[in-house]
């Protein structure tokens, strides 16, 4: 079974083409970084209406680079949540027409799903069944969350941030020392080099905050509000510091703060859970040090440990396509509608 994919939640204006929901036969992704760069930041205007004019050639890409035809689609799967509403109806709309055309069903697939999925994705990538149950550390520049991922694919939320993304938090602190958009891939290549014990930025929660958890387990909830704050005290405080030679070690520092803040609602859930694997997916998957240390940590927790391949950790439509084909998402009948979400959460999100 053959399944196009679409993804424009965002800045990435994606289609795919996954066979039997694990084999991907194709994945073509436009980046608009370059498009949003002069703003610091995504503008939702210029995201949904650069999905109008790329997605046409996008899925044409697709469909071509996986050797298949119009008659050959099975099904449309695509993102209808959460994200810019703007954008998502871009998508969403031409899988409707597309999926009226062809006369095959729609799925509308929840975008932080997915990204739990694409562990599963590429040549060595395991299946459901060997590695799960499973904790899932999504990191991406709009969520933070841990999800328990069972074989049936149902997924249970653990924890999630009180505050920013870890994305978002390395976003803005990149913004603060002028490294620019997006931020993740700024501070990696900054911090190259330098000491991340440098300077001693605050980590994760601190106890003496009573904000709401929504009912989920604080040990194993994360933030990033303390961090942002104590980055701009210190560029304040310090105006003469940042130099070439400095600069750097802050980037370390801060960098080592957003991945440190990290560890310890993981290993919380890993103690408390019966898994046999860790998995972490999203953007901010790709730096290469919040790898290093999730491997110590696996070993340390004797758990497998899961990486989604650095072109599935950000996003992409080969993770839509997968979800739909694994039987994810919701079946849209030929008489149905399906709306946009844009603040759709995880099953079980608050
Ligand atoms: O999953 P994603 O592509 O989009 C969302 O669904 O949000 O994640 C984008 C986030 C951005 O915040 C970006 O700064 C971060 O992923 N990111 C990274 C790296 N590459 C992308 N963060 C740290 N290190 C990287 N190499
Ligand atoms: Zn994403």
């Amino acid at each position: 079974m053959y399944v196009l994919g679409i993804e424009t939640s965002c800045d990435e204006t994606a289609a795919a083409v996954v066979r039997d929901g694990i084999e991907v036969k194709s994945s073509a992704v436009y980046s608009q970084i370059a498009r949003h760069r002069p703003y610091g930041g995504v503008v939702p205007e210029i995201a949904s209406r650069s999905h109008v004019e790329l997605l046409p050639s996008i899925i044409e890409d697709a469909l071509e680079q996986a050797g298949v035809r119009w008659p050959d689609i099975d099904r449309i799967a695509v993102t209808y949540g959460p994200g810019l509403s703007s954008s998502l109806l871009i998508g969403l709309s031409a899988a409707k027409a597309l999926a009226m055309r062809l006369g095959v069903p729609l799925t509308g697939v929840n975008h932080l799903e997915a990204h739990l999925f694409s562990v599963f994705l590429g040549g060595n990538a395991p299946r459901p069944g060997e590695v799960c149950p499973m904790v899932v550390l999504l990191v991406s520049g709009g969520h933070t969350c841990l999800v328990r991922l069972e074989a049936s694919l149902e997924s249970t939320l653990l924890g999630q941030t009180l505050d920013d993304a870890a994305g978002e938090a390395l976003d803005k602190g990149a913004n603060l020392l002028g490294l620019g958009y997006p931020g993740g891939p700024a501070i990696e290549k900054a911090a190259e080099g330098g000491d991340p014990h440098a300077i001693d930025f605050p980590r994760g929660l601190r106890q003496s905050r009573n904000e709401s958890t929504g009912g989920l387990d604080r040990a194993r909830c994360f933030s990033y509000s303390g961090l942002k704050t104590a980055l701009l005290y210190y560029l304040r405080n310090n105006p003469d510091a940042v130099t070439e030679d400095t600069l750097r070690d802050i980037a370390a520092s801060y960098q080592e703060a957003v991945i440190e803040s990290l560890m310890r609602p993981v290993e919380n859930a890993l103690e408390g859970e019966k898994v046999k694997a860790l998995a972490c997916v999203g953007g901010v998957a790709r730096n290469r040090r919040l790898r290093a240390r999730l491997d110590e940590l696996a070993v340390r927790a004797g758990v497998r440990l899961l990486l989604a391949e650095p072109e599935f950790c950000t996003d992409n439509a080969a993770m839509i396509a997968a979800a739909a084909g694994m039987g994810a998402g919701v079946e849209v009948p030929p008489e149905g509608d399906l709306d946009v979400c844009p603040n759709l959460g995880l099953a079980g999100a608050v």
